[in-house]
């Protein structure tokens, strides 16, 4: 096969929702059909409960089964699918932030009970930020839920995105009858489940008595009226509005159900974009360049503390990665052989030989690479989109074993490279603080510390609302502004400069004060 043939068959895809939505359940299904796995309940969910909170054994256990179902690759009518999983646990954001620089699309899975829930609304600015084509799933038909012309609204103005329905429910809950496809114009009747899916039966004309008999008399003529509002409201889909990010087509079903996901899958692996051109510091990349190119989004620590090495997950952007060649690493500037890669499949990881764009990679590292790292053949480009955000939760790390300095040191350099959390130094007094989304990243890390690396940590509380990367055109006022608010001035890991703001109105009157300076919320900022 050529390399346009190799990426015109993948679609890299990661699958969002608010935790409890149905995303776990939805990725089963989807393993299913693509006879990834073959009974239900072969997907451990990677999310962790709130019980779990200081439960450090269920804590390692759902590391080790991240790493298992952090990347399932699946044949589907003979598509490539890579669908990449994103921790559904809120404290783990920046992971799934991070996850979603690696993908192509995304399908978002709403409850229709609870309709749009606050993560959902934090994951679809990340998706915003890059124009990352989404379909909704509305999910759990099967119940009693809201309106769906309400659920379109709300979608359209939380989420700030056009809908475009392409499937539609005949009644909901208890008399929930079936989906009716927009898009294929034919009718599926729900039956629950678990594993068998009946073909849809073709209606051409839904005003035919047919669809009386299906669905009965008072649900069909909902079906007509809804189906005509439908047409009069929503402007034709368009797959290249859908592709540019403006417009979500919506599908409704029942995922634990298994109704409505063929459905999504058939019409995804129809519309999905495939591997698209990526912006480096240099220049824009296409993915049937010749010569390979990736970047680093994950770094996974091994979970025997006796061996250091990592998994780290590269996505492949352009020409074919080979195991075993040399590759260069940009930032070290000198080239390194990867003789130890291996692929994810949806139950295992495999050794592979090649790569094509769109695929996901698993080096096995001793610490060399580290998130937002570009590989090349020779030539000096950085992928750019792999930002840090500016974090919720601060607090200081204290030491609390003097002659243990070291080992936390290291410790901490390590945890941060995986992206755990991020780690501010003060130019003042040197003092470390660690900035995290969750308050369950502290407990890790205070865990790993003394497991790993033997080093005790206290963390002290800290009034930081938010870490502003800043910049300025001029370089004079930039100084000064450093000067007079020297006590709040950090430096990230990178040593890029940081104000932490201590409060948001205190925020707003530095801003004010100080026009010349702009401040950023992401690492990554365009002058
Ligand atoms: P998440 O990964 O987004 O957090 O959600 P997950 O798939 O774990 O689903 C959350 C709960 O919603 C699960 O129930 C799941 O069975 C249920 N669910 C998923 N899809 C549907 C659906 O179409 N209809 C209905 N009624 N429920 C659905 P649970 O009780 O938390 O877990 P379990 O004991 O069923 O596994």
């Amino acid at each position: 096969m050529t390399i346009d043939q190799e990426i015109a068959r993948r679609r890299t895809f990661g699958i969002i929702s608010h935790p409890d939505a149905g995303k776990t359940t939805l990725t089963e299904k989807l393993l299913l059909f693509g006879g990834a796995i073959q009974k239900a309940g072969a997907v451990k969910s990677s999310k962790i409960k709130d019980h779990a909170r200081s439960d450090w054994m269920e804590i390692e256990k759902q590391r080790g089964i991240s790493v298992a179902t952090s990347v399932m690759g699946f044949t589907y009518r003979d598509t490539k699918i890579n669908l990449l999983d994103t921790p559904g646990h809120q404290d783990f954001a920046e992971d799934t932030y991070r996850t979603l620089t690696a993908v192509d699309s995304v399908i978002m899975v709403i409850d229709c009970v609870k309709g749009v829930e606050t993560q959902t609304e934090k994951l679809m600015d990340v998706c915003r930020m890059r124009s990352t084509p989404v379909i909704c799933f509305i999910n759990k038909l099967d119940r009693e839920g809201r309106d769906p012309f309400d659920l379109l609204d709300e979608i359209e103005e939380k989420l700030d995105i056009k809908v475009r329905p392409l499937s539609w429910p005949i009644s909901m809950g208890k008399t929930f009858k079936g989906v009716y496809s927009l898009y294929e114009k034919s009718l599926h009747l729900f039956t629950a489940s678990k594993t068998v899916v009946e073909e849809g039966i073709e209606i051409s004309d839904i005003q035919s008595q047919e669809l009386d008999q299906l669905v009965g008399e008072k649900n069909a003529e909902q079906l007509r009226a809804d189906v005509e509002l439908i047409e009069g409201v929503y402007p034709e889909f368009s797959v290249a509005d859908y592709a540019a990010g403006e417009v979500a087509p919506v599908f409704f079903g029942s995922a634990v159900n298994n109704f409505g996901v063929k459905e999504l899958l058939d019409t995804f692996i129809r519309i999905a974009p495939t591997p698209r051109s990526r912006e480096t510091t240099v220049r824009e990349v296409a993915p049937h360049e010749p010569k390979f190119t990736g970047f680093v989004f994950k770094i996974h620590a091994n979970m025997d503390p006796k061996h250091r090495n990592r998994i780290a997950f590269v996505r492949v952007c352009s020409g074919a990665f080979h195991r075993g060649d040399t590759y260069f690493h940009v930032r070290h500037n000198k080239g390194y052989r990867f003789s130890n890669a291996t692929a994810f499949l949806a139950q295992d990881r495999e050794t592979i030989d090649e790569a094509w764009p769109g695929d996901i990679v698993g080096i096995y590292d001793t610490g060399n690479l580290k998130i937002g790292d570009t590989l090349t053949e020779g030539e000096k480009l950085q992928y750019t989109g792999i930002p840090s955000f500016s974090p919720e939760i601060f607090k200081e790390v204290v030491n609390k074993d003097a002659m243990k300095s070291k080992q936390l040191e290291k410790g901490l350099l390590q945890l941060m490279e995986e992206g755990v959390a991020q780690l501010f130094t003060f130019d003042v007094g040197k003092r470390k603080v660690i900035g995290t989304v969750g308050a369950l990243q502290f407990e890790v890390i205070q865990f790993r510390l003394l497991h790993e690396y033997s080093a005790t940590v206290e963390f002290h509380n800290q009034q930081i609302y938010k870490a502003c990367w800043i910049s300025s055109s001029d370089e004079r006022k930039l100084q000064e502004f450093i000067q007079s608010k020297m006590r709040y001035i950090a430096r990230d890991k990178d040593g890029k400069l940081v104000f932490m703001a201590e409060s948001k109105a205190w925020l707003q009157m530095v801003q004010d004060n100080f026009p010349e300076i702009r401040f950023h919320f992401t690492s990554e900022f365009k002058d």
